[in-house]
């Protein structure tokens, strides 16, 4: 169901006005090929009835001719920025770059965010933005949970379905990702509602199984029936099931890269507006599958690069995956129990000693 322009402008102002955005500061609006129009003009107007200085830059779309889709997440690897330092030098001038085309990790978004230029992306459609818009509260809560993962050794997570996975932890930082951008040098993601890190190199073994009804992104579908990952090592060694399992094992053969195969980023869904039935109704194209990564007390992971937290895999293959009815231990204690997120209130205190 469509949403108003006034709606969207006003979800554009909150997401602003959380942004901190300040009268004279110099926003750039990055599109492309797939914009959704009314997502611009909106974040056009909200931009400059907050007083900031609005510029454009559209760039044209690469990587289709790889793609095995049209999702803007299926294909990592060069963005239009790749060898652009005009383009480069615009957003880095930029106090604020609202992201509507998909920039994605690359060094160059490194280097703008390293400048202190912010950067949030957008680009599911504005219904969907307006019912996912973020608030104080969505950070408070995706930062405290952040705070557990990065005080721990070691994710366990277990399932009544089979999952039964360790991921030392340690090496990487923990990711927070809640909707706006209040820091200088940050990037997000409108919509979200999550915290994540990744697993220590090497350092993720054990079972997990996607079970029927969990989801499969950039696939966009419901698992039809189990399939068994055999982790070892930090790497997807074996992939087994039924028809699912064999589509998932002939999408990730096409990129010819073992690489594809490693677990990549691991957490879990905070949001409680965001729901696990949303993606059964849309079309696979209309929509990159936010309400699926985000809904409250899904067990997130996924396949691929660790770049986006300064690790050195840069694979162009990357499959997100949030499983329902799993727990989520930190050092043996219980984050979140069969799918249900549990209040820092009702964990136990921090203990290391419990592995
Ligand atoms: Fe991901």
């Amino acid at each position: 169901m469509p949403v108003s322009d006034f709606q969207l402008i006003s979800a554009w102002k909150q997401v602003l006005n959380l942004s901190q955005l300040e009268r004279g500061q110099t926003v750039t609006v990055l599109t492309g090929a797939a914009t959704h129009p009314q997502t611009l003009a909106c974040a056009l107007i909200a931009a400059q009835d907050l007083g900031a200085i609005v510029n454009r830059l559209d760039l044209p779309p690469v990587n289709g001719e790889k793609a095995h889709s049209r999702d803007s997440l299926a294909y990592l690897g060069t963005t239009p920025l790749t060898g652009n330092p005009a383009a480069i030098a615009m957003l880095k001038a930029s106090d604020l770059v609202l992201d509507l085309m998909t920039l994605l990790f690359s060094p160059e978004q490194h280097d703008i965010l390293g400048s202190g230029t912010k950067i949030l992306l957008a680009v599911e459609p504005p219904e969907v933005l307006v019912r996912l818009v973020p608030t104080a509260a969505d950070r408070a809560r995706v930062t405290a949970h952040a705070a557990k993962i990065a005080a721990a050794k070691e994710m366990h997570v277990v399932s009544a379905a089979g999952t039964d996975l360790r991921c030392r932890l340690g090496e990487f930082p923990v990711i927070s990702e809640y909707g706006f951008v209040d820091a200088p040098g940050r990037w997000d993601h409108w919509p979200s509602g999550f915290a994540l890190t990744f697993p220590d190199e090497g350092g993720a073994n054990g079972t997990i199984v996607i079970d029927k009804g969990d989801i499969l992104l950039p696939q966009k579908m419901y698992a039809s029936d189990r399939i068994v990952l055999t982790v070892e090592n930090g790497y997807a060694t074996k992939i087994e099931g039924g028809i699912d399992a064999e589509l998932l094992n002939d999408y990730m053969a096409a990129f010819e890269d073992p690489e594809a195969l490693a677990i990549s980023h691991i957490g879990w869904g905070l949001q409680p507006r965001a729901r696990w039935s949303t993606l059964g109704l849309y079309d696979r194209e209309a929509t990159i599958g936010m309400d699926a990564r985000a809904f409250e007390g899904n067990f997130l992971f996924s396949l691929g690069p660790n770049n986006e937290a300064g690790g050195s895999r840069t694979t162009t293959c990357h499959i997100d995956i949030p499983l329902r009815k799993c727990t989520v231990r930190l050092d043996g204690v219980d984050m979140v129990k069969e799918g249900k997120v549990l209040e820092l209130t009702d964990t136990q205190p921090d203990t290391h000693d419990a592995r």
